[in-house]
């Protein structure tokens, strides 16, 4: 499929990143170019997308594209697969990361709520996941991760849909890597913790606070006393896409400095 118009040359590996254009999916667009993967950052944001792109493979000297994708949209998924796979040949990895973090009881989510968060956060990832899919299976090898939440896990107040559309990617994690294992493609789940992404930059500037000031509000985070980083975040995707975690499949790595046990 589209290998004739490959420029895969060098047989470096190739990596889609959904919600590539901000917070933990910049982070793996600029991780993943630094292991030496073509990446192409999709993103709801195309300007978004084409600068983190042009950022990781400006500083890591490696081919990164961006392209503007809804990932609920089944068919703007489909496209980004091809556009990979028509620059590079092959998608080697997932990190199907595009998620929007919307608060709510139960009681207060309106129909908007719940369909954005839905249609983004559980349709959106099965949208990704089907569409890099036959590729990967074709060649008998892929890597998929997938970003859930600590959220999954254990509940703060007022989260009710956010918490039950992060579970279902869990739930979709072990499916796909039940049903397609023998297929040579491994699915895994991250679930991170706070981490400090453009989302909470946004967040705490609504509210008129400045980025130090975040900074010192999350200090004492969990065990290690902070929140993460994005990059920390990407360097656990990376792991789990890795061949060192050539038996690693169907698994939930919590990354979150300790938060959820400490209770
Ligand atoms: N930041 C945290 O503390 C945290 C903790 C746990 C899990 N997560 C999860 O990590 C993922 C990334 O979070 P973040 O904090 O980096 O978010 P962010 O808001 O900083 O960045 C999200 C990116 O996804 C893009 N996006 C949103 N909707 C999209 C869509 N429909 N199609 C394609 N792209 C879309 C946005 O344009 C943005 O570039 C999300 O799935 C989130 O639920 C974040």
């Amino acid at each position: 499929m589209h290998q004739s118009t490959s420029t895969n040359m060098s047989g470096a590996r190739v990596c889609l990143v959904t919600g590539g254009g901000a917070g933990i999916g910049r982070a793996c667009v600029d991780y993943f170019a630094a292991q030496r993967h073509h990446v192409l950052a999709a993103d709801l944001d195309p300007q978004a997308a084409a600068q983190a792109a042009e950022r990781a493979g400006a500083q890591h000297g490696i081919e990164c594209l961006g392209i503007g994708c809804d990932v609920s949209s089944r068919a703007d998924c489909e496209a980004a697969a091809q556009r990979a796979l028509a620059r590079w040949g092959r998608i080697d990895v997932l990190v199907g990361n595009a998620g929007v973090q919307l608060a709510a009881r139960l009681l207060e989510a309106d129909e908007s709520h719940w369909d954005r968060l839905v249609s983004v956060n559980l349709k959106g990832v099965a949208n990704a996941c089907r569409a890099v899919l036959p590729a990967m299976i074709g060649r008998g090898d892929g890597r998929i991760v997938l970003v859930s939440s600590i959220n999954a896990l254990r509940s703060p107040p007022g989260m009710s849909v956010y918490d039950m559309t992060k579970a279902g990617v869990i739930g979709l994690m072990r499916s796909l890597a039940v049903d397609h294992g023998r297929e040579g493609v491994r699915v895994n789940a991250v679930c991170p913790g706070a981490t400090l992404t453009d989302h909470h930059l946004r967040v705490a500037a609504a509210r008129g606070q400045t980025q130090e000031q975040l900074r010192e509000a999350t200090r004492g985070y969990a065990l290690l006393g902070r929140v993460a980083e994005p990059a920390e975040i990407a360097a656990a995707i990376h792991f789990l896409a890795s061949d060192a975690a050539s038996f690693v499949t169907g698994a939930t790595l919590v990354v979150d400095g300790g938060f959820t046990i400490k209770g």
